[in-house]
C-alpha cells in the first residue's frame, strides 16, 4: 500500500482531517472523504482507496461498493460523461434500449469508463425535460428524442 507521505500535500491534509474526525466506519463521512479525494485527483485512484479504507477502518471492498452506489463517484479519469435518463417517462420511451445500445457500442456497462478514458457512461433519474424524452446528455450537450439510430450516428 502506498504510504500517505507519498501522496500530494493536499491529499495528506484531507486524510489527516478525516483521521482526526475519528469516525471509523461512518459511511456519511466516508462518502465526504471520497468526494474530496475525487475533487483532488479527478477520480478515486486505487492507491488512495486503500489509504482511505485504512483511515476509515473499513474493508476496501466497501469503497468499491459505495463508488458503484454513487454515480457521481468514479475510480477512473474520463473526459466526458454520457448520461442516459432512467426516469419513468424516458424509460417508457425506450431509454433502456438506448443505454443497452451505448453499452454495446462503447464496450462498457453503466458506471464504467471506456478503455481510452474518453467516456463515463451513467444514468440519471430525470433531467426534468420529460416531454422531450428519451433524453441523454454527452458532456454539456443535451439530446432529446434519442433513438438507437442517433447512437449509431454518434458512435
Ligand atoms: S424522465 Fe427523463 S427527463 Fe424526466
Amino acid at each position: 500500500m502506498k504510504d500517505l507521505k507519498d501522496f500530494s500535500p493536499e491529499f495528506q491534509e484531507a486524510a489527516q482531517y478525516y483521521k482526526d474526525q475519528n469516525t471509523p466506519g461512518d459511511q456519511t463521512v466516508l462518502v465526504e472523504f471520497l468526494r474530496e479525494t475525487q475533487e483532488l485527483f479527478g477520480c478515486i485512484p486505487n492507491d488512495a482507496k486503500a489509504c482511505i479504507a485504512d483511515i476509515m477502518q473499513v474493508n476496501p471492498a466497501l469503497i468499491d461498493t459505495i463508488i458503484k452506489l454513487y454515480p457521481s463517484l468514479c475510480s477512473q479519469k474520463y473526459k466526458e460523461e454520457i448520461i442516459v435518463c432512467s426516469g419513468s417517462t424516458c424509460s417508457s420511451r425506450n431509454s433502456a434500449a438506448i443505454l443497452k445500445k451505448l453499452e454495446k457500442k462503447l464496450g462498457i456497462r453503466q458506471g464504467e469508463v471506456t478503455k481510452d478514458g474518453q467516456y463515463l457512461l451513467r444514468t440519471q433519474k430525470c433531467f426534468k425535460q420529460c416531454p422531450k424524452g428519451p433524453n441523454m446528455k454527452i458532456g454539456e450537450q443535451m439530446y432529446h428524442h434519442v433513438t438507437e439510430e442517433l447512437i449509431d450516428k454518434l458512435f
